[in-house]
């Protein structure tokens, strides 16, 4: 069976629905076609600074979250980034084989360093070169990933060409599996923009109260006409409701414009705040009952990373053995 790997960042403790229609849907999809690898990337997260005591529950919480959203363990690999050592070690290898120039191009290494107050670290520059070992670790066939990864699937590609073109053929080359209508799902309160956790205004949440995230559904901006209809230009912020309403539900979106024919936006926003509603809270409970358990969630997560560290492990000997480095005996 053909390998996919992907990974999260546990950074905001919960997901938000870019994440789900973006990334995570495709993870519960293709564990069923594939030899699926998930992680959850606790290395990456802490580029930017991270309280401890949060990192460590926020890491169970997105856990929880990958398991109640589908995830099955016997069906894929669910693991934790920092247990398996393999990743930081070839990211090492990776970052000696990487142009400054060439990480320095990394558009979301300029937009996090441009926001960010405190000091940026060198960690969020190589962030893309570790997340490229991540995925060559495991040599991945397909990477579920949301459009804003694209750039850094390219580097992945360029960073195993150029070690296998060195080094002989080591590395499979990846392709990044991009969802075709919610690659990208944008802010409600700014459809312009991807709804992102660094600019929270328009952000619904898999875990906050269906309430409050029907309420922001209600609130999402729209333009000053009427009429519902899919036009991203010209009505960037219904037709990024259509998107989601149209992936929540499995109707199309030319069947959804038909059935609001001669409704108002108020009327679409409130039954997707019922659609969001009906779909995540099963999904919160699913998710406390992980945590209610956090010894067993641990187990799971500890099985995941022995798989895991067989895989990356061979990966990383060969990488090793080719760079010329003497084996340790
Ligand atoms: P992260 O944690 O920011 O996001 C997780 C996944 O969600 C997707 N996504 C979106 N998709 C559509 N619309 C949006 N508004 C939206 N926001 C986020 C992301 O594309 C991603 O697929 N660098 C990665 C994590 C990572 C990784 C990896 C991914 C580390 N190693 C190896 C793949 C393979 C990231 O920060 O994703």
């Amino acid at each position: 069976r053909p390998r996919v790997l992907s990974g999260i960042q546990p950074t905001a403790g919960s997901f938000h629905l870019g994440n789900y229609l973006g990334a995570l849907r495709q993870w519960v999809t293709l564990q069923d076609t594939h030899d699926a690898f998930y992680c959850v990337v606790d290395l990456h997260a802490i580029t930017v600074e991270q309280d401890p005591k949060t990192l460590r529950q926020n890491t169970r919480v997105s856990a929880a979250q990958l398991l109640a959203l589908g995830i099955d363990p016997d069906h894929a690999t669910l693991f934790v980034q920092s247990h398996v050592p393999e990743h930081a070690q070839l990211s090492w290898v990776l970052q000696c084989l990487t142009g400054f120039g060439e990480a320095g191009r990394m558009t979301q290494f300029k937009d996090k360093s441009a926001r960010q107050e405190a000091q940026v670290g060198v960690g969020l520059f190589t962030y893309p070169i570790l997340q490229a070992a991540d995925i060559l670790l495991y040599q991945a066939h397909h990477v579920p990933v949301g459009e804003d990864q694209r750039q850094h699937l390219e580097l992945t590609r360029d960073l195993a060409q150029r070690f296998n073109s060195r080094y002989g053929r080591t590395f499979r080359l990846p392709e990044a599996y991009i969802p075709k209508d919610t690659a990208k799902i944008y802010d409600l309160q700014d459809p312009t923009s991807k709804m992102s956790k660094s600019v929270p205004s328009g952000v619904v949440e898999l875990l906050e109260d269906p309430k409050r995230a029907a309420k922001k559904i209600r609130s999402a901006v729209t333009d000053t006409g009427r009429e519902i209809t899919y036009d991203p230009a010209a009505k960037a912020g219904v037709s990024n409701l259509l998107v989601i309403y149209s992936a929540l539900t499995g109707r199309t979106v030319d069947d959804l414009v038909a059935a609001y024919e001669g409704k108002g936006y108020g009327d679409l926003k409130k039954d997707l705040g019922e659609v969001f509603t009906e779909f995540v809270t099963p999904v919160q409970d699913r998710v406390r009952q992980y945590l209610a358990d956090p010894a067993e969630l641990d187990k799971v997560l500890a099985r995941g990373a022995e798989r895991a560290r067989d895989v990356a492990g061979r990966t990383l000997a060969r990488v090793y053995d080719r760079v010329g480095f003497l084996p340790a005996r």
